[in-house]
């Protein structure tokens, strides 16, 4: 049977468990390091063929001419129902990882947050209450630790070898809630070392934050302007040096996550002279956003974010640090809160929840502002998006790539077609828009999620339950 990908729509909903073949035509096939014409050929959740002209029959067919055929983006940082500042991040499970899936990604990585005084297990149960059997595009977790005792180091090997959570999430900020200081995170990581995995860190000095906080509270600065002003680029700076001190000395491979400025930047570019290889994520926010968002009255609590958004300098450092194989990934931080929620801190602006929502537009941004725009070519768009979160991470050759053998997450984009985002139009469960009425050019047509078309011509074809855990692996300390 042929079908374009318009005509998919009336017979995917009926075969999710039988074996289906597809046969995508004519695209440009991009990876991180390939660019290529050929047909793609999908038996059940994998890529079994890839050559030109292949003469296979298959249940569908896809014409792919004059699109762009690259693998599904992966998001290693969202925050899904996730218990925050008072209230909880406005996507969950569903909305999350459906939004992810019209905006071409399709894996995410969320955040597991541990209590502290609890076990990492009590929270690894915890986010499975609120995972299990919702999500609709594919996902993993990261652990963030928050209270590294003698308890929690005996669970770290048990993370790692049985749960498929590989990685360990750290605090330098938020202290009170999530932050730990220098002792626990030696401790922390000399176990994560020994046992194969990584540790991911939001690197921002928590101290000094709350002194600036407290300093624009006591003289009545209270706009989001001051949350700005509280986070300035040194507290981001310090603790990035810090963290790729500590890793160096205890040979733990580290990931600094949203990293946002040139000083924080900095402190990876002199640690890589020592040979020291510490793993860099930034935000699509970090790179086409800067801090004059603020400068208006409560409305610039929209991106009211931690770390904040930085200067039109550190827009070019992120961008350079791509092309330098410094910054390796870019992800979103996705942490969406309803505009009803960001009136918490109406009077205060420590009270806003911090975070926005990116979770749909990643890929569509990246690719308008950078390949479109001749900052990045189209394989470091892959890498960024796709490839180096699915090595780092150790979800490598499954996810990441295009490739025999490799799960058939697939996505087909037209990179000419011109659309303007609005929350209007997209899925995330949030009622503004970081980007309304922003243009971009580049469009994600198709998606295939383990061999199934989940998005084609505007419409998702799956529900909640089809998206999986994805248990990982040991991770490499270099890519
Ligand atoms: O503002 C942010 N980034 N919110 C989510 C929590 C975090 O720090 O990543
Ligand atoms: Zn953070
Ligand atoms: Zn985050």
């Amino acid at each position: 049977m042929k079908s374009t990908s318009s005509h998919i729509s009336h017979f995917t909903s009926h075969i999710q468990h039988i074996t289906m073949s597809i046969l995508i035509k004519n695209g440009r096939v991009i990876t991180a390091t390939d660019d290529y014409v050929a047909d793609v050929y999908i038996e059940g959740e994998i890529i079994k063929a890839i050559g030109a002209n292949l003469k296979i029959q298959a249940d569908q067919e896809i014409d792919a001419k004059g699109k762009l055929v690259m693998p599904g983006g992966i998001d290693p940082h969202v925050h899904l129902d996730m218990p925050f500042m008072g209230t909880y991040s406005s996507d969950n499970y569903e909305t999350g990882t459906r939004a992810a899936l019209f905006g071409g990604t399709t894996t995410v990585i969320d955040f597991i947050l541990q209590t502290q005084g609890k076990s990492l297990q009590s929270a690894l149960q915890e986010w499975k209450g609120r995972s299990d059997n919702n999500a609709v595009g594919d996902y993993s977790f990261h652990m963030a630790v928050t209270d590294f005792n003698e308890e929690t180091k005996k669970e770290i090997q048990h993370f790692i070898e049985v749960e498929g959570i590989t990685s360990f999430k750290t605090f330098m900020a938020y202290k009170g809630a999530l932050m730990i200081d220098d002792r626990q995170m030696v401790g922390l990581m000399q176990e994560v070392k020994k046992h194969g995995g990584l540790i991911n860190v939001h690197a921002t000095n928590g101290d000094m934050i709350d002194f600036l906080i407290a300093k624009h509270k006591s003289e009545g600065k209270l706009s989001p302007l001051y949350h700005y002003l509280s986070q300035p680029e040194v507290t981001e700076a310090e603790a990035s040096s810090r963290f790729a001190d500590l890793a160096d000395y205890t040979g733990c491979p580290g990931y600094i996550v949203h990293l946002t400025c040139e000083g924080a930047l900095n402190a990876v570019r002199f640690a890589t002279r020592r040979n020291q290889h510490v793993f860099v994520e930034t935000c699509i926010q970090y790179l086409i956003l800067d801090a004059s968002l603020y400068e208006q009255n409560f409305e610039g609590a929209k991106w009211v974010m931690s770390p904040p958004l930085r200067e039109k300098k550190d827009q070019e450092t992120l961008w350079a640090g791509l092309n330098q194989g410094l910054v390796n990934v870019v992800a979103t931080d996705h942490c969406p809160f309803m505009w009803e929620q960001k009136l918490m801190g109406k009077d205060d602006f420590s009270k806003i929840p911090n975070g926005h929502p990116a979770i749909e537009n990643r890929m569509e941004l990246l690719f308008s502002e950078g390949v479109n725009k001749g900052r990045i070519t189209l394989n470091k768009y892959v890498e960024v998006a796709s490839t180096n979160a699915a090595k780092i991470f150790g979800m490598f050759p499954k996810k990441g790539t295009i490739a025999i053998g490799s799960d058939a997450d697939i996505v087909i984009f037209d990179p000419n077609e011109k659309h303007t985002l609005s929350a209007k139009t997209h899925h995330m469960n949030v009622d503004y828009s970081g980007y309304e009425g922003w243009e971009v050019k580049g469009k994600v047509k198709t998606v295939l999620l383990r061999g199934q078309v989940v998005i084609d011509n505007n419409e998702c074809k799956v529900s909640k339950g089809y998206g999986q855990f994805v248990k990982r692996n040991k991770v490499a300390g270099k890519i």
